[in-house]
């Protein structure tokens, strides 16, 4: 069945990047010139997404605004001449049929997933975590949406970490099924050292069938007092199997400070505007490093 509805939660505090997410949702900062969100919105209408449910919260307001028409700039852009520019700001309207659902209190993730049930209906729907922005030639969420459309099972994106990281992600229980996919079976959120399955983690993208909704339902407030999204995928890969796909495309955490720094450097090098000179700032203070 082909994946048609993302989902993408922007609820969340952003304490880890906090003062920077104090006004300024932590999913509009920007990686030289488009805020995060952005670059996700992309990702999932390059993997055929039509239509987009974006969780919000208090103070979240500009996620809307950044994705809606803004007929003052547009015209003074016409006016200008910037044609260039003009097309670029109208084209982010244009992405996908994007609407708004606000979660009311920062419950987890899971709690946050449980808002897009009505938006959803009886289909299975593509996760893109607000924070998480993966970029590369083949769309991660694509990646995901192809392996759902082949096994009919939940499918989530993993990639290997370090021991240090698990123990702050999640830790899959997990067999080969031949390329860079593999059959997982149990999961566990936060794990303590002895409870480390294996050191792939979900990585920010999943693809999950309506049942979920039914699950997280059904599942206790875990890890921090918020309702886990992987306490629920957890039991759909108990009873069912679920598929992880060690995906390509290079992850930033921007709800890390360093995730965000990462992307800037990286996509300042290979944009189009600053490359040249980046790389020629860079190398010079890189001599005294
Ligand atoms: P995170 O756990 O990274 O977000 O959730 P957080 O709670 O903002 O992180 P801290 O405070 O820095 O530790 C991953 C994604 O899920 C969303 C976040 O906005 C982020 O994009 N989220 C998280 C919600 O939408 N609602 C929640 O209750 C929690």
């Amino acid at each position: 069945m082909k994946i048609r509805k993302a989902v993408i939660p922007a609820a969340g505090l952003g304490t880890r990047v906090l003062p920077a997410s104090k006004a300024m949702p932590k999913e509009m900062l920007s990686i030289v010139d488009k805020p995060a969100i952005q670059y996700i919105v992309e990702e999932a209408a390059k993997s055929g997404i039509e239509d987009i449910l974006i969780i919000t919260s208090r103070g979240k307001t500009t996620v809307e605004d950044h994705f809606d028409r803004s007929p003052e700039l547009e015209k003074k852009l016409l006016d200008s001449g910037k044609l260039d520019v003009y097309n670029e700001i109208v084209n982010i309207t244009k992405l996908a049929n994007i609407t708004y659902v606000r979660q009311h209190e920062t419950k987890g993730l899971g709690h946050a997933i449980l808002c897009a049930k009505a938006f959803v209906g009886n289909e299975p729907f593509a996760v893109l975590y607000g924070d998480d922005v993966i970029l590369g030639e083949n769309p991660v969420c694509g990646q995901l949406c192809e392996a759902y459309e082949k096994y009919g099972r939940g499918v989530v994106g993993i990639k290997e970490v370090t021991v240090e990281q698990i123990q702050k992600y999640s830790s899959m229980k997990l067999t080969p099924l031949g390329e860079n996919r593999y059959e997982i079976t149990d999961m566990i959120e936060k794990p303590k050292p002895e409870e480390i399955f294996s050191l792939f983690s979900i990585l920010g993208r999943c693809v999950l069938p309506p049942r979920i909704f039914e699950i997280l339902e059904n599942t206790p407030y875990g890890v921090g007092g918020e309702l886990q999204l992987t306490d629920a995928m957890k039991t759909l890969a108990r009873e069912e199997g679920m598929i992880g796909v060690d995906f390509e495309g290079r992850r930033y955490d921007m709800g890390s400070k360093l995730g965000i720094l990462e992307a800037i450097v990286e996509v300042g090098l290979s944009h189009p505007e600053t490359g040249a000179a980046f790389r020629t700032y860079l190398k010079g203070i890189a001599q005294n490093l």
